[in-house]
């Protein structure tokens, strides 16, 4: 067929195969070119250092490039523009052997100060000015005086109900309210009010952890030990003492927030938002409430673990960031609880309130939201199957959340299936639908499942989803973050050797179907995507490819695509 059947809100491309053999495939009548890879100049007005190929750049070079392995992003136009506007993007982790250019010097977990300093120089934000000319095609503005690289050495203030607290006090911050850098950020959306919120996802794998584990280290399954078995891979403590929890055991309460950055102002201080909570952070979409308040809804990517929602004190005030600048700072942390039969509950993580008391171990808000998934425990919240990403369909109030997997559900001493998590085990994922009967701020919800990944919901199969939003016309976005599902033959539906992008309308009559907008290179995750205002450009983000993409014969570059259609129309109609 050339012309495809039209899904609901005008879904109409040609649905990509997985037999597809260019490295990076989109539909007949687009284009996908890279925009930023690991390495590019961000634009800084001071230094355009270009990446170099044997990975010679220095620490200094690389804080003056894109980090590593993009993952969360966000557009914001300027001056109202889909068309000129600013991408902020995370670098989650790095690749340490394709970083550096002597990868044999790191054997045994060896590092010396430089290759260390510029592992922390690659992990955190970029913001970069992009801009389409005349003809549709879009570039990097450089330089740009937009541009910016937030790292894992950039300061930060803390601020919320952990801000000052004893718990987050090190010898380098005895007031608690000042943080150095933000790192493992996964997932990251647009507020409302213009600014960038970005999630630190797997942060305990950057600390040496102490000789003596108490009940919160074991919560977060640290390990003592031997150096090769302890979880501490990013081994910056070898010339960064901080990250050496035998010294500094507070530093590790002070990651594992969500930040607030403000795109348009490159002197601005990112804010760790502690009212949040503190957990391997996972998407923060941001709706508003029927009062016009903020409510952020955060998925925890580990298995159990839990799904939370934060509800703003005070309504959006009009006047964009200066006018929002304590917005998350007060307002309501709750966990979900799924019931059977369709309901269930936001459980407030509120000091006083149920357990949460000083003989239950939680003596103020501050010890609530450091210790979130110790809360979770006590309020009984459903343990749920890797959420991932959320995303709220403004025009419904319906409210998603991927569950990426769970090979462990149904193990022997590990949870079994329940009403939300119904299959056990979970290897191919699932997505959950929210009812908030008008007010996404209400304490009950109804709630559904969405979709099931390995070939259980109509149209292409999928697994592993994981990066997902809603673009301004309703079409949902799916990024898919699998290890690969060979066993079935080439040509069968469950045929998935590579990561894709699919598009589905969430309010189909008949229920979701799924369509393949995009198939990844090997070995890399699609994550992060975002769809201009007016619909015409579609930025991702393709993660750890395998060597010699988007260069043949080179060492692997994660990087942003930006998608067109050759003819300029709206995308994936
Ligand atoms: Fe960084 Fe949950 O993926
Ligand atoms: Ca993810
Ligand atoms: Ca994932
Ligand atoms: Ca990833």
């Amino acid at each position: 067929a050339t012309t495809p059947a039209l899904l609901g809100r005008g879904i109409g491309f040609r649905s990509v195969p997985m037999t597809v053999t260019e490295p990076l495939a989109v539909p007949p009548g687009y284009t996908a070119r890279v925009l930023c890879a690991w390495g590019d100049p961000v634009g800084l007005a001071q230094a355009q250092p270009m990446w170099r190929p044997d990975a010679g750049n220095t620490a200094a070079e690389q804080a003056q490039q894109a980090g590593m392995h993009h993952d969360g992003m966000a557009y914001f136009p300027l001056a109202g523009s889909a068309r000129h506007g600013l991408l902020a993007l995370n670098h989650e982790y790095t690749d340490e052997r394709v970083l550096h250019a002597d990868a044999a010097s790191l054997a045994g977990g060896a590092r010396t100060a430089e290759q260390v300093a510029k592992s922390m120089a690659a992990h955190g934000v970029s913001v970069v000015e992009v801009q389409a000319d005349a003809a549709g095609r879009w570039s990097v503005v450089r330089p740009s005086r937009h541009a910016r690289r937030i790292t894992a050495a950039t300061p930060m203030r803390l601020a919320g109900p952990a801000a000052g607290h004893a718990l987050l006090k090190t010898a380098a911050d005895p007031e608690a309210r000042r943080v150095l850098g933000t790192f493992a950020n996964c997932a990251a959306n647009a507020t409302p009010w213009g600014t960038y919120l970005t999630c630190e996802e797997n942060f305990q794998g950057y600390f040496e952890p102490p000789t003596a584990l108490d009940d919160h280290h074991r919560r977060w399954s640290l390990r003592s030990g031997g150096s090769a078995s302890n979880g501490n891979w990013a081994r910056w403590h070898l010339h960064d003492e901080r990250f050496d929890l035998r010294r500094h055991p507070n530093e590790f309460h002070r990651f594992g927030w969500v930040v607030e950055i403000d795109p348009h102002d490159p002197t601005s201080t990112p804010v760790k938002r502690t009212a949040l909570g503190r957990a391997v952070h996972e998407g923060a979409a941001v709706g508003v409430s029927k009062d016009g308040r903020a409510v952020v809804f955060m998925g925890e990517d580990a298995r159990f673990e839990s799904i939370f929602r934060f509800v703003s004190r005070d309504p959006i005030r009009p006047g964009g960031a200066a006018a929002n600048r304590d917005l998350l700072d007060h307002g309501t942390l709750s966990v979900a609880r799924f019931d059977a039969g369709g309901r269930g509950r936001w459980l407030p993580l509120v000091h006083g309130q149920g357990p949460l008391t000083a003989d239950r171990g939680f003596a103020d808000q501050a010890e609530v939201v450091v210790r979130t998934r110790e809360a979770a425990d006590a309020l009984g919240a459903t343990q749920m199957d890797r959420p991932e990403w959320t995303a709220v369909d403004a025009a419904t109030g319906e409210v998603y959340v991927t569950l990426t997997n769970n090979s462990a559900r149904g193990r022997p001493g590990q949870p079994g299936a329940d009403a939300a998590n119904p299959r056990a085990p979970n290897p191919t994922g699932h997505l959950l639908r929210w009812r908030h009967g008008g007010d996404l701020a209400a304490e009950a919800f109804a709630w559904d499942v969405f979709a099931l990944g390995g070939g259980e919901t109509p149209g292409d199969a999928f697994s592993s989803p994981d990066g997902l939003t809603i673009d301004a016309r309703g079409v949902m976005w799916i990024a898919t973050d699998a290890t690969p599902m060979t066993q079935a033959a080439p040509g069968d539906r469950l045929w998935l050797p590579r990561n894709q992008l699919l598009a589905c309308d969430p309010t189909a009559p008949g229920g979701p179907q799924m369509r393949r907008f995009l198939v990844a290179p090997e070995g890399s995750e699609v994550t992060g995507p975002v769809v201009a205002p007016d619909c015409r450009t579609l930025f991702v983000n393709l993660q750890h490819p395998d060597a010699g993409w988007p260069e043949a014969g080179q060492r692997p570059r994660s990087a942003t695509v930006v998608i067109t259609r050759d003819d300029g129309g709206l995308i994936g109609t």
